[in-house]
């Protein structure tokens, strides 16, 4: 039977821009014209940037934070100084000197946007493509500015300056709603502390779980990542904290001094002992559980506070 529906309540996403710059950066993320470049663009980063330690060094894993937000304050400190200082006499040199800091520090500032940028969601990576456009304007606009002040003329390397804050301020905007409209960068973890009361509880029965395969189980609100090695049985958050990908449908690697989950969607690497991250781009650890068995085989686990 041919059925349709006589009312709608719901509708989808805006992708108008509206009176506000949210509903524009809400725009963004809808607008499919842009999936075939960013296709071309991921795959390249990604050939480029193999697993290791640069790639984990770029998405800041080694810090435990997304390096590309802290970085990014560098260059716009910088430029905005620049343009205070452009307002007032006397600050030629000041001015050349933090234009020209803030062009060093575009560099690891993009590098790393870019390694993050790679492993997002499409929606996300719409938005980060836009943001990735008018920062770079911005930077070839204090690249020019810059070469103008080198030679002299003071005046256009200061209208450059101010094109390029332009810019710089628009990009920002959507690396805001990158990060906090978006959540990306944050972590995607469930967040054990508030969801499970402290204490053990009742997980499941010992004989169910399977030597070395992992299997979800759920826990009140959450689900859980379980592992049977031998004697031992790891628990983690089943949602992956980089973008909340399935652990439990991950690959299982290394041996048993150092056990460790890839996770199936951008293969960030967690210890199943205790949810460390290995490799990212996942930078926030796994939350974990300690586990122990009743002697009726019932497993029971709790957070590790
Ligand atoms: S969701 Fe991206 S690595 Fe897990």
């Amino acid at each position: 039977m041919n059925r349709r529906a006589s009312r709608i309540f719901r509708r989808g996403p805006r992708t108008q821009a509206g009176a506000h710059p949210v509903d524009l950066a809400d725009g963004l993320e809808h607008a499919h014209g842009l999936d075939r470049v960013i296709r071309t663009m991921s795959v390249a980063v990604q050939r480029t940037l193999r697993p290791g330690p640069v790639k984990d060094a770029l998405h800041g894993v080694q810090v435990g934070h997304p390096a590309h937000p802290p970085l990014t304050d560098v260059p716009m400190g910088c430029w905005i100084s620049v343009g205070v200082l452009d307002l007032l006499p006397g600050n030629r040199r000041a001015a050349q000197a933090l234009v020209a800091t803030g062009l060093a520090a575009a560099v690891p500032t993009a590098l790393t946007g870019l390694a993050d940028w790679a492993s997002l969601h499409r929606q996300q990576q719409r938005v980060g493509l836009v943001h990735a456009m008018s920062t770079g304007t911005a930077t070839l606009l204090y690249s020019a500015s810059f070469v103008a002040r080198t030679r002299g003329r003071d005046g256009t390397g200061r209208v450059l300056g101010y094109a390029g804050l332009t810019a710089l301020l628009a990009g920002g905007y959507l690396g805001g709603h990158l990060a906090f409209r978006q959540a990306a960068g944050a972590s995607h973890a469930d967040q054990v502390a508030h969801l499970v009361p402290l204490g053990w509880h009742d997980l499941c029965s010992e004989s169910e779980l399977p030597e070395g395969w992992p299997v979800q189980r759920r826990l009140g609100y959450i689900s859980l990542f379980v592992l049977r090695d031998g004697d031992e049985i790891h628990v983690l958050t089943d949602r992956c904290s980089h973008l909340a990908g399935p652990l439990h449908q991950g690959r299982i690697v290394g041996d048993s001094d150092e056990l460790c989950v890839v996770c199936p969607w951008h293969g960030s690497t967690f210890r199943v002992a205790d949810g460390s991250v290995v490799h990212g781009p996942a930078t926030s650890r796994q939350p974990s559980f300690e586990s122990r068995v009743l002697e009726d085989g019932t497993v029971q686990v709790r957070p590790v506070g």
